[in-house]
């Protein structure tokens, strides 16, 4: 989605607002533009180009120690460079950048027009520039101009104001939209994710909804939308700015896809109690007592965030025999739900900003649900209004396409499950297995990852098919969805999952030789029925691709990867990796830009 970058200190602004364009680029984006102030002239450049582009349109002309900065991803209005952020009001008194949605612009406009605002854009922004400029009247300051004009805007905003004619401060304000300060030695940026501006400090502030900040560059100063002081301490980030390089690397998908063993290593590290057969998640805050206390536990997530949740299901009813299931958070917030008192809701997401698992949490919290998050960005909207969980321990998560935050969620919730299978009935030994299993995943994954050029040379044969099917069952139904999702993201193949058991339902008809399967098969309970599964697709001239981990009938299927054998429980982590290989190297030779697959966005902050 839209990025921002601010800055005021003592330094160039464009060079430290360009690169961080630059490192918000991974989000997806269609125009950009920057403005700075050089002797109190204001000197706007944007255009539907990509940053670099940018870089040559800026130039050096206009040394400036403030800026404000901007990729757009289209909402109201194409992408031109007329369209395109920086805005301004009618005397560009004021100048702003904004990523949201105003909902009510379209009254805003009607007055502002009556009023005799003429415009040069078609976007919802350029409103909120000329409302703040009416706001800004004579013995106004600025901020209190951004604060009245705010209180009319109906939507969402992460915003950044700056009047041209004082360029020593930003005014920043946050709704539904995130906004991180980073606190420097005499330098101050502002950014709608740290990944633009960790090169330059670790010590952020975020700003919650609802709140404001003036920021100079030695300080800032923190209120609400009715002028009341909030009291904000820099916290550090958890990143660096090398986990946002590509190395050698030639896109951040693979790249995040080969840190998996080093990401569950972390996800691991400090909560497994061997003595105990457990494992210790202290950021639940809940106490033995408290834990027996659940009667059920319901997952909430987007996507990918979503599919985890129904292996964390899973692994909760097998290991702790709780009744568990897992909804999409997008639908969860719109149907009026029961909320359980007795429940325990897991609200899920790797970028910790999805608004949509956001409003979920709120309607939870509104109605006395008990909600946790399993979140990966540490000071994120979703970790900070669950107030206790599971922090995911990635490491940053660039690719739009999730890979290792997905797999640390399963083994988050396997580690959930454990925890309160130990508080229950689940035995000592049952325990012991499972911490045994969860210590053997980095390796595992690591011995996957050494077949990539396997898994290359079958995406190879398929990577000409128009349709695949995906089928998984139980266990690993979860990680069909999640493989068809990553092949329809990256490749664009259109793929759909399908329970193995629902296939003579209906979908049979589809299969013919154009049509590959690729087909999760475990050695579990239901071996035999999977095989037969096989064995009806063979029959109608479907290719099947089996990932599994045992020897499967010599013949039986056109293709097949095998991953080490791992606890029954914790097969879907090891039987995804290859899915995840899959759908990389199908897309590569389609040729597809991986880390920015078309009309997607990292962090989906609407509706
Ligand atoms: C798919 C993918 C998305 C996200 C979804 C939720 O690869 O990444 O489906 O999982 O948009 O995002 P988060 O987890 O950030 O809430």
């Amino acid at each position: 989605m839209c990025g921002i970058v601010g800055y005021v200190g003592s330094k160039e602004a464009a060079p430290v607002l360009l690169e961080g364009l630059h490192r918000l680029e991974y989000r997806g984006y269609d125009s950009a533009g920057v403005a700075l102030v050089n002797k109190g002239r204001l000197k706007i450049t944007k255009a539907a180009v990509r940053v670099n582009e940018l870089r040559n349109l800026v130039g050096t002309d206009a040394p400036s120690t403030i800026g404000i900065a901007h990729t757009r991803w289209a909402t109201h209005g194409p992408a031109t460079d007329a369209n395109a952020h920086p805005h301004t009001d009618a005397d560009s008194r004021i100048v702003l950048v904004h990523n949201g949605i105003v909902e009510n612009y379209e009254d805003l406009k009607a007055q502002l027009l009556e009023a005799g605002a003429q415009f040069k854009s078609e976007t919802d922004t350029e409103v909120l520039a000329h409302l703040v400029g009416s706001c800004y009247l004579d013995g106004i300051s600025l901020e209190e101009a951004v604060r009245t004009a705010l209180r009319r805007v109906e939507g969402t905003y992460g915003l950044v104001v700056m009047d041209p004619r004082k360029p020593e401060e930003l005014v920043v304000a946050r709704n539904g939209s995130p906004i991180v300060l980073g606190v420097g030695d005499g330098e101050m940026f502002v950014a709608s994710d740290v990944a633009a501006l960790v090169r330059h400090t670790q010590r952020v502030v975020f700003l919650d909804d609802g709140e404001m900040a003036v920021v100079r560059a030695g300080d800032f100063r923190t209120f609400t939308l009715d002028a009341s002081s909030t009291t904000k301490e820099p916290t550090l980030v958890d990143a660096s700015d090398d986990e946002y390089q590509l190395g050698t690397f030639p896109d951040f998908f693979s790249k995040e896809l080969h840190e998996q063993p080093a990401a569950v290593d972390r996800a691991l590290r400090g909560r497994l109690d061997e003595q105990f057969a457990t494992v210790r998640l202290g950021g639940i805050g809940l106490d033995p007592h408290e834990l027996r206390t659940i009667q059920r536990v319901k997952f909430l997530g987007c996507g990918t965030s979503y599919y985890a949740g129904m292996v964390g299901a899973n692994l909760v009813e097998e290991l702790a025999r709780i009744p568990a299931d897992a909804e999409p958070a997008s639908e969860f917030r719109y149907r009026n739900p029961v909320v359980d008192p007795d429940c325990l809701y897991v609200a899920i997401s790797q970028s910790g900003e999805t608004l949509d698992t956001l409003a979920a949490i709120t309607e939870l919290k509104r109605k006395g649900g008990k909600v946790m998050g399993a979140v990966n960005v540490i000071g994120s909207a979703i970790a900070r209004e669950c107030g206790s969980g599971v922090f995911l321990h990635s490491g940053p998560e660039v690719s739009v396409a999730s890979t290792k935050a997905f797999t640390n969620m399963m083994v988050s919730f396997a580690m959930l499950g454990l925890m309160l299978g130990r508080v229950r009935d689940l035995s000592v030994a049952s325990g012991k297995r499972m911490v045994t299993g969860l210590r053997a995943l980095p390796g595992q994954i690591t011995e996957i990852l050494q077949q990539s050029a396997a898994v290359e040379q079958v995406a190879a044969q398929y990577a000409g098919s128009s349709h695949m099917f995906y089928i998984g069952r139980n266990r690993c139904w979860p990680i069909a969805r999640e493989g068809a999702l990553k092949l329809k993201e990256i490749s664009y193949i259109h793929a759909e999952a399908y329970q193995a058991g629902e296939l003579k339902h209906g979908p049979l008809a589809l299969i013919d030789e154009t049509c590959p399967s690729v087909i999760v098969i475990p050695d579990d309970e239901l071996l035999a029925k999977n095989i037969s599964s096989i064995e009806q697709i063979k029959a109608r001239g479907g290719a099947v691709i089996a990932i599994t981990n045992t020897t499967l009938p010599e013949g039986l299927c056109d293709a097949v990867i095998t991953v080490p054998k791992s606890e029954p429980e914790l097969d879907p982590v090891l039987l995804n990796i290859p899915l995840q290989l899959f759908a990389y190297h199908v897309a590569t030779k389609l040729g597809r830009d991986i880390d920015k697959p078309r009309n997607l966005a990292k962090s989906v902050t609407v509706e």
